[in-house]
């Protein structure tokens, strides 16, 4: 008999084609979370499980599934997975780094540019019928992005692919992570290691790469926004709670800080709504990952992880492997 896996949410049918070769499949083909409830009875007569972002795997939601062997995040961040109640129940957890960097540092860099050049405010008063001719000295002066300073907090892949799209506009890169990338690779990225006061009072534009965790909960709030420059604008394709968005709502009321571009956000999607009457801010719905392709290899790789798991084979992606050495 294969072993049965649970599908939390609508993925691709490559990525379920796959998983039916192996594994007898149960398939929430809705592209919208399971309840917690319906989640845990789900999982409880299943031995493995592909889950999305907005699936809380936790301890209660363990509790009902003895016989679960794997979890298998469709995504390289996994703050939504308890890794130490998951390690205690003896249950691997995958995530899928690498297949999204690429995307994620175009979505970072597409912010940026839309932020910098108000290109979200602009076509907004377009297609209001606002343009009443060309103005040398218009209302849409922005700020210049090639020859600035670029600041990444956090500087994983994902960082480093985001610092080396820098080098087409000729900026400076610096850059702050807890430990120091080795020489070649500041030297690929072209980026300067900076103290993190250093980061935020010098860069033009700082973007965040950081994963979420308590440690990084509102890396950014008022007094880090407050070391910022009046013209530096915040990018945050990370995660939602490394900004504290109440303070991040109140220096963009008070131009304090030039502009934002955010993807995601704290509680998303409910938004604080006092982002929607600001127009120094560009809001996506946490796309970073959403290209076509990239999401499929997402799916796959989930499913590769999911396959090795549950054949005896360690997953390419285990995040958890204290809790299998010995
Ligand atoms: C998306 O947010 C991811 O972590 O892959």
């Amino acid at each position: 008999m294969k072993p049965r896996i649970l599908v939390s949410r609508l993925v691709f049918p490559e990525a379920i084609e796959r998983l039916a070769e192996h594994f007898e499949v149960d398939y929430h083909q809705e592209d919208a979370p399971l309840p917690p409830a319906q989640l845990a009875a789900r999982l409880a007569d299943k031995q493995g499980a592909l889950t999305l972002i907005s699936d809380r795997i936790d301890a209660s939601a363990l509790a009902a599934a003895p016989g679960l062997k794997a979890v298998c995040n469709v995504a390289v961040g996994y703050n939504n997975l308890d890794i130490e109640a998951l390690s205690r129940a003896g249950i691997m957890a995958t995530n899928t780094p690498g297949v999204l960097d690429d995307t994620t540092a175009d979505t970072a860099w597409a912010l940026l540019l839309a932020s910098a050049r108000r290109i979200v405010a602009a076509d907004k008063w377009v297609r209001a019928g606002q343009w009443q001719g060309w103005k040398f000295h218009d209302d849409w002066l922005g700020d210049d992005v090639h020859h600035a300073t670029l600041g990444i907090l956090g500087m994983g892949r994902i960082g480093q692919a985001v610092a080396r799209r820098a080098a087409g506009f000729d900026m400076r890169v610096t850059y702050h992570n807890r430990n120091r990338l080795a020489e070649a690779e500041e030297a690929a990225c072209r980026a300067e290691w900076v103290d993190k006061e250093t980061l935020l009072r010098q860069a033009d534009f700082l973007v965040l790469m950081l994963p979420y965790s308590p440690a990084t909960h509102h890396a950014i709030g008022a007094a880090e926004l407050a070391l910022m420059k009046p013209t530096a604008h915040l990018i945050n394709v990370a995660r939602g709670g490394i900004v504290d968005d109440a303070a991040l709502i109140e220096a963009l009321q008070h131009k304090r800080i030039g502009g934002a571009g955010l993807d995601v956000f704290e509680n998303e999607p409910a938004l604080d709504p006092r982002y929607f009457a600001l127009d120094n801010v560009v809001l996506t719905p946490h796309i970073g990952s959403s290209s076509r392709a990239t999401r499929l290899k997402m799916a796959l790789l989930a499913a590769d992880n999911l396959i090795a798991a549950l054949s005896g084979r360690r997953p390419p992606n285990l995040l958890n492997p204290q809790a299998f050495a010995g």
